[in-house]
């Protein structure tokens, strides 16, 4: 179980203008993502529960990537069927200035995987109810295949149409609430919320199943 917090192991607050290692991973995570799809084998979903909630803001988005998927044209659906992205968080992190180092803070380092950079295709088959889905988000990138910039703008595209109503749901939390979610199927992120009030969080992965929630190359 890690903690997503704001609040250092003193009791103070983090300030957000230090923009320290755990700010930039609070930041980052207000991407659309997919948890450890930058790991070998990607988490089969995840705990995230609220012990103390800032009185606006924080709220927690979910998009169906089930629906996404569906909701695309024919001709998008047979251009994405064969490709494939990498997946890392060495990348997503970068984009906030975020490189890992050995010292890296309160930060756990977790995800900052030094191994091959896991391949996963763009279209996920759901392996117990055999759907399809996007699998996106901000650690894909590279496409095989595509230049750079062919590769970042259709990521980019495909982010931007499927993390619309009616694929997404924000939750308001209370102190005590715990939201389940499938990690194969949905993205998730963070919202802002004012920093100068305290808000602590858990978060645990559910191991993914390397059957089906192993990366094509790792
Ligand atoms: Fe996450």
């Amino acid at each position: 179980m890690a903690a997503l917090s704001n609040v250092k192991a003193d009791g103070s607050l983090r300030r957000e203008a230090d923009n320290d290692d755990m700010m930039k991973v609070l930041k980052g995570n207000m991407g659309w993502h997919c948890d450890s799809t930058y790991m070998p084998v990607q988490a089969k979903g995840a705990v995230f529960s609220a012990e103390i909630v800032p009185s606006v803001g924080g709220r927690t988005g979910f998009a169906d990537m089930r629906a996404a998927y569906d909701a695309l044209d024919d001709g998008l659906k047979a251009q994405i069927e064969g490709l494939s992205a990498h997946h890392s968080l060495h990348y997503s992190q970068s984009k906030l200035g975020h490189q890992a180092t050995k010292a890296d803070g309160e930060y756990s380092g977790y995800g900052f995987h030094d191994g091959p950079v896991p391949l996963r295709p763009l279209v996920k088959t759901h392996p117990e109810t055999g759907r399809k889905s996007l699998l996106i988000g901000r650690h894909a990138h590279n496409i095989p295949g595509l230049d750079k910039a062919q590769s970042e703008r259709l990521l980019q595209e495909l982010v931007d149409f499927a993390c619309q109503p009616p694929r997404i749901y924000h939750h308001d939390w209370t102190a005590g609430d715990a939201v389940v979610w499938d990690n194969r199927c949905l993205l998730h992120q963070a919202t802002p919320w004012d920093m100068t009030q305290p808000r602590v969080m858990w978060h645990s992965r559910i191991a993914g199943d390397p059957v089906s929630e192993a990366a094509l190359a790792h």
